[in-house]
């Protein structure tokens, strides 16, 4: 059956497990938006190995994480449709001739790239793949027709140069692709249990959905807070103090925060009391996107199946795009 809604395609690079900061970037809007869109999630093994290529067993296994994740959390396969990008290999034909339309001096400039070389020390040793995954994404987002592309605020330059992209190629081949839009959560960015702006996996900083209770409250109660507080009497700082911002987004007893806001800034409450109740608030987030995770865990052949599925379906979707883009571009030599 063809759907009349507009499409979403969106992903992860399947290299660990995703964490609070996927959840209020992506996943949030994700499990909200696949009723009123076409959803299309995909599990990105070809991205994972740009970086990974020496460790395959490790973004194989990772693979069936992600499926877990997104399970658990209430993306639904019977609305969203969930696939392994290597198994699309129409995604590689067309990121070939998109590398056309880039220049070696444009991927270089991307923000995030930029940040990435840096942060895996590659130095001048850069692999020429991972400098290109952002044209491999325009492929990945252009080939489904997608419109909504939720993601996390890091990925906004990958959207903007596929917009770049889908530009260039509609304007020499023809009206073949959409320009997407990007979609950012509300919180723009969660910082990690060290006071580091960003959670991420590589900064070890991270809580993540499956952790148990035990992970959870030895992660909490580690938690930076106002580096200048010495003692529970002195009068403390909620703004970018990651223990008030979690407490913002996690705790829905509204008049709880506000009233350990007004007593931190007095000093009349203690490191240790306003912990356990952030504590407290995310067990009770975690528990339920725990115990659907168990659901599902060890069931590898509704996972495959899942998997399975939803491959062969974007596989149809992507052929079509290909066959479009094949004539407009003159390679359509048989018919
Ligand atoms: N680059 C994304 C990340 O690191 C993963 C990704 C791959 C993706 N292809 C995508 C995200 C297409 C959105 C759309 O998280």
């Amino acid at each position: 059956m063809i759907s009349m809604k507009k499409r979403i395609l969106t992903g992860d690079r399947p290299t660990g497990r995703l964490h609070l900061g996927h959840y209020v970037g992506s996943l949030q809007n994700r499990v909200k938006l696949q009723d009123e869109y076409d959803q299309f999630v995909m599990i990105a093994d070809v991205q994972a190995l740009t970086d990974n290529f020496e460790d395959p067993q490790k973004v194989r296994e990772n693979v069936k994480e992600l499926v877990l994740d997104y399970l658990a959390v209430g993306i639904d396969p019977s609305k969203t449709t969930i696939l392994i990008q290597s198994m699309i290999p129409e995604i590689a034909e067309l990121t070939v001739f998109y590398l056309n339309l880039v220049t070696l001096e444009r991927v270089l400039r991307n923000p995030t790239v930029k940040d990435e070389i840096k942060q895996k020390g590659f130095g001048q040793n850069i692999p020429a793949g991972f400098a290109m995954y952002p044209i491999s994404q325009a492929a990945d987002i252009t080939i489904f027709n997608a419109s909504l592309v939720p993601v996390g605020e890091d990925q906004l330059p990958m959207i903007e140069q596929t917009r770049e992209i889908v530009r260039k190629f509609n304007l020499l081949y023809g009206e073949v692709f959409i320009e997407p839009e990007a979609l950012v959560g509300n919180v723009k960015r969660l910082p990690g249990i060290d006071g580091n702006t960003k959670m991420g996996k590589s900064l070890g900083n991270c809580i993540y959905l499956s952790d148990s209770e035990e992970e959870l409250k030895k992660k909490v109660m580690s938690m930076y807070t106002d580096p200048n507080r010495i003692h529970s009497t002195d009068p403390g700082k909620v703004e970018g103090n990651p223990v008030f911002i979690y407490h913002d987004v996690f705790n829905p007893d509204k008049a709880e925060v506000e009233d350990l806001n007004k007593r931190y800034k007095e000093g009349k409450v203690g490191d240790v009391e306003v912990k356990e109740k952030l504590f407290i608030k995310l067990n009770d987030f975690l528990k339920p996107i725990r115990e659907k995770r168990r659901e599902f865990e060890g069931k590898d052949e509704i996972l495959d199946k899942i998997l399975k599925e939803g491959t062969e379906k974007a596989r149809g979707v992507a052929k079509e795009t290909m066959q479009k883009v094949r004539s407009v571009m003159k390679i359509d030599y048989f018919g």
